[in-house]
């Protein structure tokens, strides 16, 4: 197959460059690389022959390939042995100035046809272009870290590049075995800003006191299928990159409340609690090993000692309800009223139990709730939350009903949307305002999100399987508990909520 580059420039032999030279030089086309720091050359190209010389040792490669792959690669410490190249790809220090700069200085020396990409993970594309006597000739061409490893790269158009030469970039990125997926030049370009929801919801989570850090990742890994929890991800990321990240998404986009960061990950950068690369961040690692903090033991009513229970009529999976207190043989009230000795159960979606007490006429000091937003099925965890009015005996009763059956059980203080509504439904919300923004199709924000973030599956078909309806009530309700602008619904997803239409669907 013909290369669609023949001759690819790699500027920058860091972390980022090392590993996109690699996959370049396996993918058949000739690189040089170039770094204002020989030290840094150097390393570049005996990490490259480390990775191949494992991969021979593994027997994934040849002899040959190995040697097919050293020849292609070539060190430059002048911009002028770059001329002859067709792609020029950025992975210098973050800096705008940097990288404008570098990119004047090769435009004086290359040849008129070679096209410009910067790997820039924050900056706009436009602004890097801007100085450029031919501004159209740059776009973004983003990996992620470690780059052999994440398969999806962003393409990225400025205002001023041609579609063209964008998709000219996508056959590139196909050809190196990666999934491209096509983006507008917009703070965070896809996947950086679809996962604005997932830790700064958490963090709110936190700072309302509803349940700490190690629950609140239990919760979504037991009921939403995370392979991560948000407070293990920042650990991994470290909050020295992520907070940064967190602040600059929301600064470029003039304070959008739904990215609003938290004090919580400013003052622990501050602290140096960065993560596990300090031994130390939201867990503390030993040898490089989370230590899982125990889950708090509670006292279990006797059964002779368990109340009566009863259902609301608004509760969300009412029979999925009524189908676990069957299961665990509990005496169930199917009266309109509860009786002075029942238990009741809310299971509200977006209210807090407060707010469903109050609108259903409900007894606070005996009133539970349960998130049922999740088919039971597909959930490996109960989550109860109190209300502040709740009887100490009634929240012992609750909790020892639940942990009657298989599974593991949080209780959490009162919450507008539990913890997995309101998590799914921020990133649900802001996956959609993407698409009603154009910064990407549908398809690609749900490639990008499971590719590059691995989450189980991308927010719209997310937000298709739990019911867009759900999600809309949501946070209607949030909306209206917390008074915030955060918890506002999208247009996409009311339209398509309303209409009945896949969160997927594409406007003819
Ligand atoms: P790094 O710090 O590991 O490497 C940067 C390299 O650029 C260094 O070797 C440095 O000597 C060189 N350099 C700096 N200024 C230069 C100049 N004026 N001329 C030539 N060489 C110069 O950085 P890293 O992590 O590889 O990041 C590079 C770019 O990729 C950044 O724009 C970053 O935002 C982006 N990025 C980083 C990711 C990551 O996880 N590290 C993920 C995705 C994008």
């Amino acid at each position: 197959m013909e290369n669609v580059f023949n001759f690819v420039a790699i500027l920058g032999a860091g972390a980022m460059g090392r590993g996109i030279a690699q996959l370049v030089a396996q993918a058949g086309s000739r690189v040089v690389i170039y770094d204002s720091n020989p030290q840094a050359l150097e390393s570049a190209q005996s990490s490259m022959t480390l990775q191949w010389q494992k991969m021979l040792d593994k027997e994934r490669i040849t002899q040959e390939e190995m040697a097919s792959f050293q020849e292609r690669v070539r060190l430059a410490s002048d911009l002028k042995d770059l001329r002859e190249c067709d792609l020029v790809i950025e992975a210098i220090v973050e800096n705008l100035a940097v990288k404008t700069s570098l990119f004047l200085s090769l435009e004086a020396v290359i040849n008129p046809q070679c096209l410009f990409t910067s790997n820039t993970s924050s900056l706009s594309i436009t602004a890097i272009s801007s100085g450029l006597a031919s501004p159209q000739r740059l776009l973004g061409l983003h990996f992620f870290n470690p780059v052999m490893l994440m398969k999806v790269v962003e393409v990225i158009g400025g205002l001023h590049s041609h579609a063209q030469d964008s998709q000219r970039l996508c056959r590139f990125v196909t050809q190196l075995g990666h999934t491209p997926v096509l983006a507008q030049d917009t703070p965070g370009f896809i996947v950086n800003h679809a996962s604005r929801g997932y830790s700064t919801e958490a963090l709110r989570i936190v700072q309302e006191s509803i349940a700490d850090f190690a629950q609140i990742d239990l919760i979504l890994k037991d009921q939403a299928g995370f392979k991560l929890g948000p407070f293990e991800l920042l650990d991994l990321t470290a909050l020295d990159v992520s907070h940064p990240v967190m602040e600059a998404i929301y600064h470029q986009y003039y304070e959008e409340a739904r990215y609003r960061p938290s004090f919580i990950t400013a003052q622990r950068l501050a602290g140096g609690l960065l993560g596990k690369k300090v031994a130390q961040g939201f867990y503390r690692y030993k040898d490089g090993v989370k230590l899982q903090p125990e889950e708090a033991l509670v006292t279990r009513m006797d059964r002779d000692e368990l109340p009566s229970v009863w259902v609301s009529s608004k509760a969300a999976r009412r029979p999925e309800l009524y189908t676990l207190f069957k299961s665990l043989n509990l005496q169930i009230e199917t009266t309109a009223q509860p009786s002075a000795q029942a238990l009741c159960w809310v299971a509200p979606l977006g209210l807090d139990v407060t707010t469903a007490c109050v609108l259903e006429g409900l007894d606070p000091s005996k009133t539970v709730g349960i998130d049922m937003l999740v088919a039971p099925a597909q959930s490996k965890r109960w989550v109860m939350a109190t209300n502040p009015a709740l009887r100490a005996d009634m929240k012992e009763a609750g909790e020892s009903i639940l942990r009657l059956d298989t599974k593991a059980v949080s209780v959490i203080r009162d919450s507008a949307g539990f913890v997995t509504q309101r998590v799914l439904a921020c990133l649900i919300n802001i996956g959609c305002d993407m698409c009603q923004q154009g910064i990407c199709t549908p398809a690609d924000l749900d490639l990008a999100a499971t590719l590059g973030l691995g989450y189980p599956s991308g927010p719209l078909a997310l937000g298709d399987a739990l019911g867009g309806q759900n999600i809309l009530e949501i946070l209607f309700n949030m909306q209206t508990v917390y008074g915030d602008p955060r918890y506002r619904a999208s247009p996409w997803l009311r339209r398509r909520a309303v209409l009945g239409l896949s969160l997927l669907h594409q406007e003819a």
